[in-house]
């Protein structure tokens, strides 16, 4: 068991099948020394399982803003992982939209300069969309590690996605936001 940290590491998660696994990457998150905290896109929740990842974090899993104000429930965070980042949340991401908690955290990390992160779960027909390019490449040249192809997450078969869950790289996207604080 790692000693808690001071680390804050936000993982949003995204309507994909990799979010029922989210759990995983907060395990890998906890031994690496990061206080992981789960925020999931409203989407999102149908596929999570809210109560065990509010055991294994000990904070509530976070998919709305607060209400105008109310304290922050989180920490602020020190670095942001998307873990299971969906075609949809990727184009809005980069295209500037903050309709979900989520959206508005990974769209503010980049003008804050935060350490950014995204592991994309999605198919080969979503990914040949134009627009898809065109957000994978506006975010990297913003700072945000895509981890599309070779070192990351290689489209899959449209229909097939959960066939290669076993081998999702959950570690990657971990390894991309130690890089980037060094
Ligand atoms: C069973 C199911 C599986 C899905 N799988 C994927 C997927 O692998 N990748 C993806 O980008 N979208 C997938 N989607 C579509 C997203 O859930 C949809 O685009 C949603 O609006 C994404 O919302 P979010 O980006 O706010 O989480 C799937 C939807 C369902 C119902």
């Amino acid at each position: 068991m790692s000693e808690p940290s001071d680390r804050v590491l936000y993982i949003v998660t995204c309507a994909t099948p990799a979010a029922r696994d989210i759990g995983k990457l907060v395990t890998l998150a906890q031994d690496s020394g990061w206080r992981p905290f789960v925020i999931a896109t409203p989407s999102a929740l149908r596929f999570i399982d809210q109560p065990a990842l509010e055991a294994q974090t000990g904070a509530p899993v976070r998919s709305e803003y607060k209400e105008p104000g109310s304290p922050d429930v989180l920490p602020p965070a020190d670095a942001i992982v998307v873990g299971g980042a969906s075609f949809n949340t990727i184009n809005k991401w980069a295209a500037g939209i903050s309709d979900t908690l989520a959206l508005g955290l990974l769209t503010e990390g980049i003008g804050l300069g935060l350490p950014l992160a995204a592991l994309p779960f999605l198919n080969a027909a979503q990914a040949a969309h134009p627009a898809f390019g065109r957000s994978v490449k506006e975010l990297r040249e913003a700072g945000v590690k895509v981890l599309l192809g070779p070192e990351g997450y290689e489209p899959h078969v449209p229909h097939q996605g959960s066939k290669y869950l076993y081998r999702y790289p959950w570690h990657a996207v971990l390894a991309a936001v130690e890089v980037s604080r060094a």
